[in-house]
């Protein structure tokens, strides 16, 4: 299997990036690839190291965040001088990372929609509920109660490890041989239960055919053992000070092991791609002969 790692020679979060190389970024991410920056860290000041400790979790989610433009911080258990010290910090990593991608995609400037910021200061190994939930296993993100009708996932994440230690992932085959494989098994889509999902409040807006296939798909990825194991798939250990960027709804990826790291998620229109078919909209479309939202 051909990486689908791209190194990029950016170290700054404020750096100017020429466009023949603003070309390849657009190019790598929308083929599937995720871009790499070995010597891009997030550096966090004097004040804020107490912060590297995992007993600032609240205990119930895995990780401390800031939703879209909100400012209160979730997750986080402390004091309200620790929480808007805490929420400064990642608002701060908030701002690097969309400098960075306003910078290095420009095509998507004026449409990116920022969501999520999170810390993830507990141990990535062995911290799994169930195996829905367990991020070791190779899957593609997709979330039950948040249907994106296609909207693609966009991840900014970078390593800031103190004690050197990576990121640990797996990074797994491209998204049309994984959909091959998968889609003749999934259940087929049900209009009437998606619409009673949102009257119920389980979905925030109503599940379209393509949420129902990327849920499905995520759960099929992650419930099967021998693909889990056979796959095609490549070990990527993200050292601590470095940054990578992907769509994580078309990148298969798992995280074995690693602590300490900051992520944006964002919302990119699928218009707004160079090219849509290549998308898992567009993908999924052509496969099944049908518009899917
Ligand atoms: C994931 O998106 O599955 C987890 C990535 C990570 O925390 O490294
Ligand atoms: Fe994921």
């Amino acid at each position: 299997m051909q990486s689908p790692i791209a190194e990029f020679p950016v170290c700054s979060w404020q750096a100017s990036v020429e466009p023949a190389l603003q070309e390849r970024a657009q190019e790598i991410l929308e083929g599937g690839g995720v871009l790499y920056f070995p010597r891009l860290g997030f550096e966090l000041q004097e004040e804020e190291q107490r912060f590297l400790a995992d007993t600032w979790s609240d205990g119930k989610s895995k990780n401390i965040y800031l939703r879209g433009r909100e400012r209160n911080l979730r997750g986080f258990a402390g004091s309200e001088d620790d929480a808007l010290a805490l929420a400064a910090l990642i608002e701060r990593y908030a701002a690097g990372a969309r400098r960075l991608l306003d910078e290095l995609l420009p095509a998507y400037a004026g449409s990116l929609e920022p969501s999520n910021t999170s810390f993830r200061p507990v141990e990535a190994a062995g911290r799994a509920q169930s195996w829905r939930h367990d991020d070791t296993r190779l899957h593609t993100d997709a979330f039950p109660s948040k249907p994106t009708h296609g909207l693609r996932i966009l991840r900014v994440f970078c390593n800031v490890n103190p004690a050197g230690r990576p990121r640990q992932w797996r990074v797994g085959e491209p998204f049309p041989d994984m959909a091959r494989r998968f889609l003749p098994r999934l259940p087929p889509y049900r209009p009437w239960l998606a619409t009673a999902m949102h009257k119920l409040g389980i979905t925030k807006r109503r599940r379209s055919e393509y949420d129902h296939l990327m849920l499905h798909l995520h759960d099929a990825q992650k419930a099967d053992a021998d693909y889990q194991k056979d796959a095609p798939q490549g070990n990527m250990p993200f050292p601590a000070g470095s940054t990578w960027i992907c769509f994580s709804d078309q990148v298969l990826h798992a995280v074995m092991g690693g602590q300490y790291l900051l992520e944006q998620t964002l919302h990119l229109p699928v218009a707004a791609l160079r090219d849509p078919g290549r998308s898992p909209l567009g993908i999924l479309e052509k496969m099944l002969g049908r518009t899917l939202v």
